[in-house]
């Protein structure tokens, strides 16, 4: 940067470029990360500081310079010094690119029509204009091989490969978004941080009814074996959901719990499963055998597997 551009518009600039910058490779999601990251506002409260104490610096040091030269070298550099800042390639550029006359010289370019007093200016055609055009005639060449001759894609091929694409980011933020979990794709949590946020949503709402081994009080023993509403995550995960049969006590937790919890605390619930609780509560409901295990004991008891609910962005996608 030249020495030249003054010093108010040298700091704005090189303090938002670094900003710009910071934003640019941090990542912070959709938050700016000035925002996200409170660190980084120290961080461009530094950098200015420091782009102050260089500008200051670099001042003083002029300063001592100047004092080194002779009169004669202290005037010129003064001279030169107050020249104004110039946009003078700015200018030059303009001028290029608008071949433009100055209204005294217009003369020059006068024709020798005149209608009823109106004269004509011979002005060439505007550089930008020309180049413009240009540009869109090697466009045009291209677009015209690639499209038309060589055939490289055509709307239906776009058409369908951004679909795909959306596809995939919805599959992609399915697998993510764990609160888009229902009865109809909810699966076992085995992760040891799901488990934990289950036990702890489990302590909070659920140990009053259900004790904090599962053993069962007012509510069923959840370790044993014997489900009254079925178990299994998609099961036990839709009473939890729904609640239990009317009048017996076993509210819906839809209300307070979000999918994703639910999801977390029936996983933790199926870990008890086979513990042995200080005072079990005596089992009621039926055996309840997984209809998708690989040895079904009994053909009998088996239940049918719980219908498959159609997801309804599949039919928006068909
Ligand atoms: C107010 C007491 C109470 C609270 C609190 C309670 N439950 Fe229950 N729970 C019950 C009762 C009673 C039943 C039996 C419902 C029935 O018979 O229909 C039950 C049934 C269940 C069942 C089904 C058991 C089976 O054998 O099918 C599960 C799973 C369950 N509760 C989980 C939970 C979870 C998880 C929480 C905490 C978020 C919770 N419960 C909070 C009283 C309670």
């Amino acid at each position: 940067m030249s020495t030249k551009t003054p010093w108010w518009i040298r700091i704005p600039l090189l303090f938002f470029l670094i900003f710009g910058l910071m934003e640019y490779f941090i990542d912070s999601g959709d938050k700016p990360a000035i925002i996200e990251y409170p660190i980084t506002q120290f961080f461009m409260l530094m950098v200015l500081l420091i782009l102050i104490a260089i500008e200051l610096i670099l001042n003083s040091i002029e300063n001592i310079m100047f004092q080194t030269l002779s009169p004669e070298a202290q005037e010129k550099y003064m001279a030169s010094k107050n020249k104004k800042l110039e946009w003078k390639w700015a200018k030059e550029l303009y001028q290029k690119l608008t071949k433009s006359r100055a209204i005294e010289r217009e003369g020059e370019i006068i024709l020798d029509h005149n209608y009823d007093g109106i004269r004509e200016l011979d002005n060439v055609l505007p550089p930008w204009w020309v180049y413009l055009f240009y540009v869109t005639i090697i466009f045009g060449a291209i677009y015209l091989v690639r499209f038309h001759i060589v055939g490289d894609y055509d709307q239906d091929l776009e058409y369908e490969q951004e679909v795909a694409a959306a596809q995939a980011a919805i599959e992609e933020y399915k697998r993510t978004a764990k609160d888009l979990v229902d009865v109809n794709t909810v699966e076992f949590l085995a992760d040891a941080s799901d488990l934990n946020a289950g036990k702890k949503i489990f302590t909070a709402n659920c140990v009053v009814c259900h004790m904090a081994d599962g053993g069962g009080g007012i509510g069923p023993n959840l370790t044993d074996e014997y489900w009254i509403l079925g178990g299994g995550i998609k099961n036990v995960f839709n009473t939890i959901s729904e609640g239990g049969r009317d009048g017996k006590g076993m509210i819906a937790w839809k209300q307070s719990l979000k999918p994703a919890e639910m999801a977390q605390v029936a996983s933790y619930i199926l870990t008890m499963g086979g513990t042995t609780p200080a005072n079990p509560k005596a089992p009621e409901g039926e055996v309840w055998i997984d209809p998708d295990a690989p040895e079904p004991a009994d053909t009998e008891t088996m239940e049918a597997p719980p219908e498959q609910a159609v997801d309804s962005t599949d039919i928006a996608m068909n």
